[in-house]
Parts: C-alpha cells; structure tokens; sequence
C-alpha cells in the first residue's frame, strides 16, 4: 500500500500575547509572571556574560514568524557547548523558571522555540560540524541551520539528508523526522543519526544510540522536544554532486492532467530512478489567478510571510483526491474571501525508501509501517475548514492515513497518537521514565511545541 501525507500551511490571523501561565510543581500551581525567572536571567547573566540578552535590549533577534517575534521573554542566553546548556538548565530548574529552545526558529506558535514570560535557550552558537576521518559521518552542533552543515560539508563533496530552505534547523527539522530532496533515496532524516549527544532533564549529559540508551534513542526519532535538548547530531553523510532544480508553472485548466503527470513521477521514484525529486505548489494570486508550478529541488519556497500556519493531514495516494483537494481548497479559500492572503497548497514526496529506512536500527518513534511513498501537501489558506473538507474526502475515498507530520502540524493536532497508540504509550513511558518531575512536559517548564505528556 502507497501513503501520502498533506500538510497544509496557510497565514495565522490572530497573534497570542504572553500571558500568565500557570505551573504546576509537586502538584501546587505556580502563577507564573516572569519572577522567577528574573532570577534565573540574573544569575545567567553573570554565568554568560555577553550571551544573556534581556528582551528590552535584544535588538539583533530575529525568528522567521511574526508570532514568535512577538514572543514577550524574558531573557534569551546563548549557551555554546552542551557543558553550558547542562549549566543553563540546571539555573533554570533551580529557579523553576520555564523555557524554549531554540535552534533554526522554524516553528510557528509562541513558546515553540521563543519562551513566553520565560527564558530562550537559543543554540545558535552550536552550529560546527566536524566529519569524520572516513568521511561516513559528520557530528553536526544541535543549533545549526541547513545552509551551515550544507557549507561545512560542501568542501569534501559531501551531502547528509538536510531540510530544503537554508535557515530551517537541524534541531526541529530532525527531531521531528526531516523530509529532503533526497528523500527516494535516503529516506527521513532521523533514521540517518547514528548518535545523539543530549542534555537530559536532570542536567546530565549522554549520547544516546542504537546501543546505549536505545529507549531514549527511539525516542529521539521522531518524538520531537520531549526527551532531552539535543546538543549533537551524530549523522550518515555520503558524497553528492551538484542537484539540479527547475521550475514551470500551468495555468489551472492544466492541472487535472498535471497531476497525472505528477503521480506518475512518485512512481519514478519509488522505482526506477531515485534521485527523482518534485514538489509543486498550487497557488492563487491576484495577477494570475491559480496556477499550478512545479519544482524539481533546491527552493526557497516561501516568500516570508508575517505569520504562518501549518496543519497537516495523511493519505493514500490517488489522483482523484488530488484534484478533490485542489478544488476544495478553491473554493474554501474562495468562500472566505482569502485569497489577498496568496494561499498555496505544496505537495511534497516521500517516497517509498523512506518507508524502508524508518526499519533501521529498532525503527522510529513515527509508526508508519506502509509500502509505497509519502506525498506532503502544505498550504496557505484557511487551515482547519480545508483539512476537515480534505479529510471527509479522503476517508470517502478510502485513503484516508491518520499519520500526522509533527513538523508541518497545526496546534490541536494530535500528532503522537497518529503515530499509534503503542508508539504514543512507549513515548510516554520513556519520557516518564527519564523525566519523572515533568520538567519537559506540558505541566512542567518547557511546554511549547508538540507534548507527549
Ligand atoms: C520555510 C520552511 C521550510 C521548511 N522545509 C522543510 C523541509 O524541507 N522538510 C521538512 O521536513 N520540514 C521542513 N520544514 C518544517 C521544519 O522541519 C520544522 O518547522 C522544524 O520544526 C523547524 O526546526 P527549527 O530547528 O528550524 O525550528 P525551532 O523552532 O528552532 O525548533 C522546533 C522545535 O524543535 C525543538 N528543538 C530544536 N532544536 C532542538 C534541539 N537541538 N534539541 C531539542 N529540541 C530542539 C524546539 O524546542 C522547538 O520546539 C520547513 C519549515 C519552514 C517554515
Ligand atoms: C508576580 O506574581 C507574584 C506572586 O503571585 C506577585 O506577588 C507579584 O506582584 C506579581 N508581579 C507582577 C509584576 O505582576
Ligand atoms: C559517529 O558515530 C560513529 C559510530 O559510533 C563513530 O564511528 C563516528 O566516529 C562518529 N562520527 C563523528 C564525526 O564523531
Ligand atoms: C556559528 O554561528 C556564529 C554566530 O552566529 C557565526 O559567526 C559562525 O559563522 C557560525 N559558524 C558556522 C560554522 O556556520
Ligand atoms: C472580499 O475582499 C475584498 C477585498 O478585501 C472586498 O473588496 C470584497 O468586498 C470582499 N468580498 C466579499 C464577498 O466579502
Ligand atoms: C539522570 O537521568 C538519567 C535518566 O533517567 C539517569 O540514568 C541518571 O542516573 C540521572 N542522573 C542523576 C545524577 O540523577
């Protein structure tokens, strides 16, 4: 059986304000407004002089979606090794103080990667990427973005399975699986990292792989920020030359025969050729109304804009419900008067060795187990009524896949169940197990982003 995934991103209309939080520590609420944290940001402050930034004086920050930048924290401090992050950690628990982490910033509600009324633990200074002797594997630093590792590895004519926009990082991108332009060969990006090196909720740090600390290691693969704040990436490398890219664009009349053309490609790849790579986006503008453009690899797909959703949604493939989905997203968008907002819906690939890597080294935390490849639909427009349509669609159709990518998930999406309830209950055991306080979990201090508990 082939699968499909959609995804589905479209511009956030509302912005949330920090606002108090409530805490729980041994069970007793904590009204939370930044005291405890002033604290934290103080002693921080005289552990990392010159990388511990008030939020008033912090004019160089800068995150790709506006609701992240308009993230009130209190402080943002950059450790630079994991020793430092152990160390930050440690204040932060201390003082109990909340927080996020940051590494690319890629991701799109408050307290995601910029802490709401806490501390931002930001890991841009760990960004070097060392190969190894036999230039199999490179050890890439848990704050780095796509276009660094790119670079560092570029001078020995190497390549690893890396995100497709050069400022995404590789912390959310990897820890959440990681879909590339070298997807029909490689497959994700998790099932590529041989060793994590991770600061856990205790402050200690390990390295977690197939052999030591396996539970956590499965965890790690696909279970998002949950587990630990990874600050090394221990990942496959291999020797890639130049990849080719090209676009072209149809007028919508094309698109009923576009698709076609497209499913016939996904085949390709599952096949015959696996460098095949292609996205195509349908998109609506004012000046040429919907058209449908292709890209075959290396984009920068998104023109910034101020805020941002993602939500996404899985399926069989069928080019039926391919065009279903474009004209449901037509007339969604069109029946709320959207389209000053450029909504545009982008299919992604994953072919069918992704499926056959995520079986590798005890498998991954995701619980897809399917033959056949993945399609990843993102949109800009009107998220949750177009998701709700496509779904009825898709479930009419019988292709229908609950798997949710946790990288192109809305709010509310109940990403770990998607990946099955014995998946999900494991995640949850693991995470208890080496975080019995619940410091990383939704009652505890690093709350944002997608929860196991
Ligand atoms: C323009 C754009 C292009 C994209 N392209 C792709 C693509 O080609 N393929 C794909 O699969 N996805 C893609 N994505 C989705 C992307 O993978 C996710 O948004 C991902 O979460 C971004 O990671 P980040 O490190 O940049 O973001 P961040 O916001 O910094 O991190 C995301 C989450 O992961 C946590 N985290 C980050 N680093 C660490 C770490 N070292 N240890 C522990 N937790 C950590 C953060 O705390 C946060 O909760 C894209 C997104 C955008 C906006
Ligand atoms: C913060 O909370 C504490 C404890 O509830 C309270 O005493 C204090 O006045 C609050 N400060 C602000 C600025 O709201
Ligand atoms: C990555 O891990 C492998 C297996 O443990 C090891 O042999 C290799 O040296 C590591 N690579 C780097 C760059 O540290
Ligand atoms: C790491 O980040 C620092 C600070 O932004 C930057 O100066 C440096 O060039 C980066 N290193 C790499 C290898 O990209
Ligand atoms: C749609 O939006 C445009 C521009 O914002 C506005 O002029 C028009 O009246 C709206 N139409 C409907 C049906 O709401
Ligand atoms: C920290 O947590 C890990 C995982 O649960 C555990 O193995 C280790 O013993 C703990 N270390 C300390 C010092 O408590």
């Amino acid at each position: 059986m082939k699968l499909t995934y959609l995804s589905l991103l479209a511009p956030f209309l509302t912005s949330t304000n920090a606002a108090d939080i409530s805490l729980q520590k041994d069970g007793v609420p904590i009204l939370h407004n930044g005291t405890n944290c002033q604290q934290a940001c103080e002693t921080l402050a005289s552990e990392f002089p010159g990388r511990l930034h008030y939020l008033g004086s912090d004019d160089s920050f800068t995150i790709w979606d506006q609701k992240q930048l308009e993230t009130r924290y209190v402080c943002r401090v950059e450790p630079a090794s994991a020793d430092e992050v152990s160390k930050v950690l440690q204040v932060l628990v201390n003082n109990w103080c909340r927080f996020a982490v940051k590494c690319g910033g890629h991701s799109r509600f408050p307290d995601d990667s910029v802490s709401v009324g806490g501390v931002t633990v930001d890991l841009g200074l760990i960004n070097n990427t060392v190969v190894s002797d036999d230039r199999t594997t490179a050890r890439i630093g848990g704050g780095s973005l796509t276009r660094q590792i790119f670079a560092a590895l570029d001078p020995y004519g190497l390549a690893h399975v890396g995100g497709r926009v050069g400022q995404v990082g590789v912390g959310g991108f990897t820890l959440g699986g990681g879909t590339s332009v070298l997807a029909a060969k490689y497959g994700w990006a998790l099932d590529h990292v041989l060793e994590y090196e991770v600061v856990l909720p205790n402050a200690t740090i390990v390295v977690a792989s197939e052999d030591s600390h396996p539970d956590l290691y499965y965890a790690l693969r696909g279970g998002g920020n949950n587990f630990g704040i990874v600050t090394s990436f221990n990942t496959s490398v291999f020797p890639q030359g130049t990849v080719y890219t090209g676009s072209r664009t149809f007028a919508d009349e094309q698109t009923d025969r576009f698709l076609e053309e497209a499913e016939k490609i996904f085949t390709i790849q599952d096949a015959e050729d696996t460098n095949v790579g292609l996205e195509y986006r349908y998109t609506y503008s004012a000046q040429n109304g919907w058209t449908i453009s292709s890209t075959q690899r290396y984009s920068e797909p998104v023109s910034n804009p101020p805020v941002n959703l993602f939500t996404t949604l899985t399926h069989y493939p069928s080019v039926e419900l391919g065009k279903k989905g474009l004209e449901l997203l037509k007339r969604t968008v069109e029946r709320a008067n959207l389209t000053s907002l450029t909504p545009q819906l982008i299919t992604y690939s994953i072919p069918a060795a992704t499926m056959e890597m995520s079986k590798v080294r005890g498998g991954n935390a995701l619980g897809l187990d399917v033959e056949g490849h993945l399609v990843n639909d993102a949109v800009y427009a009107l998220a949750d009524d177009f998701i709700a349509d496509f779904r009825k669609a898709a479930e009419d159709a019988n292709a229908f896949h609950p798997f949710i990518y946790i990288n192109y998930a809305n709010k509310g999406q109940d990403v770990f169940l998607s990946y099955g309830k014995q998946n999900q209950q494991r995640l949850m055991e693991i995470q208890h197990e080496i975080d019995p306080h619940g410091v990383f979990t939704s009652s505890g201090l690093w709350t944002g982003f997608f929860k196991v508990r």
